[in-house]
């Protein structure tokens, strides 16, 4: 039975548009965001599922099947769906459902952003109650068609722009079409929906129209060729809650306990990291302030590290900062002093000595904060250059830069792939005067 049925679903292979596959924007070197899920992260996605008894399941972009198979595992009597553009999806799923001979599966190879995907899946195989989807990590070329898929999900006012949606929020939104009422989703979400500023509206959204049951940040390399940062969020129709758990599954795969956020907060940032670091104050006769409060000036560096290449002058970027010097004044007359060619000209920024150095992007910035003892570098774009009154110079490089600054710094730092620090957050960074 389980054979039949998938030969039979090859037929709506003509809802993949011939053009689908050039028009779209991949942030890795695969075209169609071909991540797979590792096992144990599969896992753990189902597990948090475990309380449910679902009778048909829907797994969006299933690829090799890692979220289906775990599914399977849990819940041997289900009857699957699984839906993937990629032609080498069926063989792999095949594979690995072989020897299942009770399985009820079903297989489309059509294009999950299809609007029409809702009426053929209701005509064909009734009603969804449970669905599983890891989305492919693209951008795709914005279609009519996805206008309806956002609106009908109620994501359509809050996109920061309409016109380049992640694929990400796209499958998110297709899902809930799909799924019946009170029926539940487990999903992975890019680092970016769940931490950029751009998307709070959307997250404010998501928490008024649908019950969060969870948000669990997983480490880097849970994903197969990528070590792209993402969370694994449970939700389902149904009203929103009065607090959202969030958790975090470190690199030694342990699940921190959960931290309940109120909705505003989550709304702020669905990561666990963000709320759990709570900077202490050394001494309790501290008063403690933001950074913002103090900054004379914080700007970043005018060149891109290309073109500080090809104008042949050293530029200061964040791979010139060395963790060792974390904390530390640095002597950076090696850089060169430009002041001169640059009189008269607001364009190209240089620290000078007395700035304090902080990496705006990179997979370790918490651990790029120097102060400048000497010098006039030119900066790129991916460093900070922070100004406070010189009575508080000392005190502050050394709070941004030891333990708890840092762990803060990589609490408010966000990015699927390198990681970056908005100035709005190094703004509000505690310091104890
Ligand atoms: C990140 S992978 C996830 C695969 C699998 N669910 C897992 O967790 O390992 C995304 C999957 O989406 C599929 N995909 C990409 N664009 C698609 C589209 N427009 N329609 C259907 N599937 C798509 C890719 O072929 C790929 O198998």
């Amino acid at each position: 039975m389980y054979t039949a049925i998938i030969q039979k679903a090859t037929e709506y292979s003509q809802m993949v548009p011939a053009k689908l596959l050039d028009s779209q924007r991949h942030a890795g070197p695969d075209r169609l965001g071909r991540y797979y899920t590792k096992a144990d992260i599969g896992r753990l996605l189902i597990d948090q599922m475990s309380g449910l008894t679902p009778s048909r399941l829907l797994d969006l972009g299933a690829g090799g099947g890692s979220l289906s198979g775990a599914a399977i595992k849990h819940w041997s009597n289900i009857e699957l769906l699984t839906v993937d553009i990629d032609e080498r999806s069926l063989p792999h799923l095949s594979r690995l459902f072989h020897g299942c001979e009770s399985l009820k599966h079903s297989h489309i190879r059509a294009d999950a952003l299809s609007q029409r995907l809702p009426q053929l899946i209701h005509s064909r195989f009734g009603h969804i109650d449970t669905a599983v989807c890891n989305p492919p990590f693209i951008t795709p070329k914005w279609r009519k068609g996805f206008a309806m898929i956002l609106e009908e999900a109620g994501f359509s006012g809050c996109m920061p722009v309409l016109s380049d949606v992640d694929a990400a929020v796209l499958f998110l939104a297709q899902n809930l079409r799909l799924l019946s009422t009170r029926a539940t989703l487990g999903i992975i979400l890019p680092d970016s929906l769940i931490s950029a500023a751009k998307y709070r509206q959307f997250r404010k959204e998501l928490l008024r129209r649908y019950c969060i049951h969870r948000a669990i940040r997983l480490p880097r390399g849970s994903f197969s060729n990528t070590d792209a940062l993402a969370h694994i969020v449970i939700l389902s129709k149904g009203s929103e809650t009065a607090t959202v758990p969030l958790q975090k599954l470190t690199n030694d795969r342990t699940l921190a306990p959960a931290l309940h956020v109120g909705i505003d907060d989550a709304a702020e940032r669905l990561d666990f990291d963000y709320h759990a670091h709570k900077v202490v104050a050394p001494r309790s006769q501290n008063v403690q302030v933001s950074l913002g409060s103090l900054t004379e000036e914080l700007w970043r560096g005018s060149l891109s590290r290309t073109q500080g290449r090809l104008a042949e002058v050293p530029v200061l970027h964040t791979s010139d900062i060395r963790p060792s010097d974390a904390g530390k004044w640095c002597d950076l007359s090696d850089f060169g002093d430009f002041r001169k060619q640059l009189r008269g000209t607001t364009q190209v920024q240089y620290a000078e000595p007395g700035d304090i150095l902080v990496a705006r992007v990179g997979r370790n910035l918490e651990r790029k904060v120097i102060g400048v003892s000497a010098g006039f570098p030119l900066i790129t774009d991916c460093v900070y250059r922070l100004k406070v009154p010189e009575k508080f110079r000392d005190s502050v490089l050394s709070q941004l830069s030891n333990t708890n600054g840092q762990a803060w710094l990589a609490s408010r730092a966000y990015g699927v792939g390198a990681k970056q620090l908005t100035k709005v957050d190094l703004l509000t960074f505690p310091l104890f005067l």
